[in-house]
C-alpha cells in the first residue's frame, strides 16, 4: 500500500565530502586558473621592453589570483547545486547552521595576506620599472594638442670621431659652447634603439595629457607647468604606438605618436655616427657643416674624387703655380697639368722614374730632381714626415697622384661637353 510521505524530510547527504573529492576539486579549479593565464598574450600588446615583462609577470600572478578565486566561487556554486538539490519527494528544509568563527577568520585572512602580497610586489615592480639606467638616452617630450614632439639634444662628445671643431656651422659652434653646451633637435617620432635604456622626459604645452607606449608598459601624466618622467629599455624592434590616455581635447583620440626602435641605430652611434634621427650620417652632418665640409669629412671611396676634393679645397698651394682646367686654375709659373695623365709616362721615362705614378710621386716629393723643360726649380718640395715643412701625408699625395693620373685629353674633352 503505497502512502503520500507529509512529513518534512530531511537530504541525508554528508555536508562534508571525502577528502577525495576536495582534492579531485581543487586540481581542476587550480588547472582552470591555469587555463585563464594561457590567454594572458592574446589580450595584452606585444612585451617589449624589459620593463613590460615585470608588469606582464605582476598582472600574471594577479590575473591567476583572480582566476582562481573566480573558479573556487563558480566551483562551490556548482558542487553546491548538484550535490545538495532537492530530490524527488525531498520537502525538507536544509541544516540548521549557526555562525562559523574559524571559517569567518579563514575568510577574512586570506584576502588581507593576497593584498598585502599584492601591495608589496607591486611596490618592487614600481621601484624596479623607474631605476635609473647607465647610459640612459635622454629625451624630451612635448604633449600639445594634439601631437607628441621629441627632443633630442647633443653634445660635443655626441659629435661623430674625427669632426674638426672649427669646420663646425658658427651657429652651431654658438649653441655647443653656450652654458647648455647642446644643440637641440626635434623630431615627431621617437627614435631609440634595442637594448637602450631611455628616459623620456615630459612637459606639457598646455593642457594636461598622459603619455603611454602601451608595448614598453610604461604611462605617465604629463602634467602643465611640470616635469615629469617615464623609463623604458626596448628588447623588441619595431615601431609601437604611443597614445595619450588623458582626455584633453576634441582631438584626443587622434593624439597618438610612434616609438621607432631600431638595433642598427644604436650599433651606428656605438661605432661614432650619431645618427637618431637621420637616415644616412651625411643627412645628419649636414645640419652641422656646410656642404663641402660635409663631403671632407666623409670622402668618397674613389681615390681620383678624394684627391680632387684635396686639391680644390686648397690645403696645398698647387693652384697657385699650376693650370688645371678641371678646378679652374690659370697659375702659369708652372707647368700646365691639363692632360698631365698622357704625358707622364713619357715623362716618367725621361726622367729615369719606373712609371707614371712612380714620376708624379717623385716629382712632387723631390720637385727639384727632374725639372720640365722651360721651368725654374721653383716649386716646393712637400714632405713624408710630419715635423717637416710642406708636410704631405702619404694618403693624401697617393689620392693626388690617382686625380693627376685621371687628367687626360679624353677626360677633359668628356668633361667639356657636359659641363661648358
Ligand atoms: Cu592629449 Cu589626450
Amino acid at each position: 500500500m503505497s502512502s503520500i510521505n507529509l512529513t518534512p524530510q530531511r537530504s541525508e547527504t554528508k555536508l562534508v565530502p571525502s577528502l577525495s573529492f576536495i582534492i579531485v576539486f581543487v586540481v581542476v579549479m587550480v588547472a582552470g586558473a591555469f587555463a585563464f593565464l594561457s590567454f594572458m598574450p592574446l589580450i595584452l600588446p606585444p612585451e617589449a621592453s624589459t620593463q613590460a615583462q615585470e608588469v606582464d609577470r605582476i598582472f600574471g600572478f594577479m590575473l591567476f589570483i583572480g582566476a582562481l578565486v573566480f573558479m573556487l566561487v563558480q566551483g562551490l556554486l556548482v558542487v553546491s547545486v548538484v550535490r545538495w538539490r532537492a530530490r524527488p519527494g525531498d520537502r525538507g528544509d536544509g541544516p540548521p547552521i549557526h555562525g562559523n568563527t574559524t571559517l569567518e577568520a579563514v575568510w577574512t585572512a586570506i584576502p588581507a595576506v593576497i593584498v598585502t602580497v599584492i601591495a608589496i610586489y607591486s611596490f618592487t615592480v614600481w621601484q624596479n620599472t623607474r631605476v635609473i639606467a647607465f647610459g640612459e638616452q635622454s629625451v624630451g617630450a612635448i604633449g600639445a594638442r594634439y601631437a607628441w614632439t621629441f627632443n633630442y639634444t647633443i653634445s660635443q662628445d655626441d659629435l661623430p670621431a674625427g669632426i674638426d671643431f672649427n669646420a663646425l656651422k658658427p651657429e652651431i659652434q654658438a649653441d655647443l659652447t653656450d652654458e647648455d653646451g647642446v644643440i637641440t633637435f626635434s623630431a615627431t617620432k621617437l627614435y631609440t634603439w634595442v637594448g637602450q635604456p631611455v628616459v623620456v622626459r615630459m612637459d606639457a604645452a598646455d593642457v594636461n595629457h598622459a603619455f603611454w607606449i602601451p608595448a614598453m608598459r610604461v604611462k605617465q601624466d604629463v602634467l602643465a607647468g611640470r616635469t615629469t618622467e617615464i623609463r623604458f629599455t626596448p628588447t623588441m624592434a619595431g615601431s609601437f604606438r604611443v597614445v595619450c590616455a588623458e582626455l584633453c581635447g576634441a582631438g584626443h583620440g587622434n593624439m597618438a605618436g610612434e616609438l621607432v626602435t631600431d638595433p642598427a641605430t644604436g650599433e651606428q652611434y656605438l661605432t661614432g655616427a650619431w645618427v637618431i634621427v637621420y637616415e644616412t650620417e651625411e643627412e645628419y652632418l649636414s645640419q652641422f657643416f656646410e656642404p663641402t665640409a660635409t663631403t671632407n669629412l666623409l670622402p668618397p671611396d674613389d681615390p681620383v674624387l678624394v684627391g680632387r676634393q684635396i686639391l680644390a679645397s686648397g690645403k696645398y698651394p698647387c693652384n697657385t703655380c699650376h693650370v688645371l682646367a678641371d678646378l679652374n686654375w690659370v697659375g702659369v709659373v708652372g707647368p700646365s697639368l691639363n692632360g698631365i695623365g698622357d704625358r707622364a709616362d713619357e715623362r716618367a721615362a725621361a726622367g729615369g722614374d719606373a712609371d707614371a705614378t712612380a714620376y708624379l710621386i717623385h716629382s712632387i716629393r723631390h720637385p727639384g730632381d727632374w725639372l720640365v723643360p722651360g721651368f725654374g726649380n721653383l716649386m716646393p718640395q712637400f714632405n713624408a714626415d710630419s715635423d717637416q715643412t710642406n708636410y704631405m701625408p702619404d694618403s693624401d699625395l697617393n689620392a693626388i697622384v690617382a686625380y693627376l693620373l685621371a687628367q687626360t685629353a679624353a677626360a677633359q674633352a668628356s668633361a667639356g661637353s657636359t659641363t661648358n
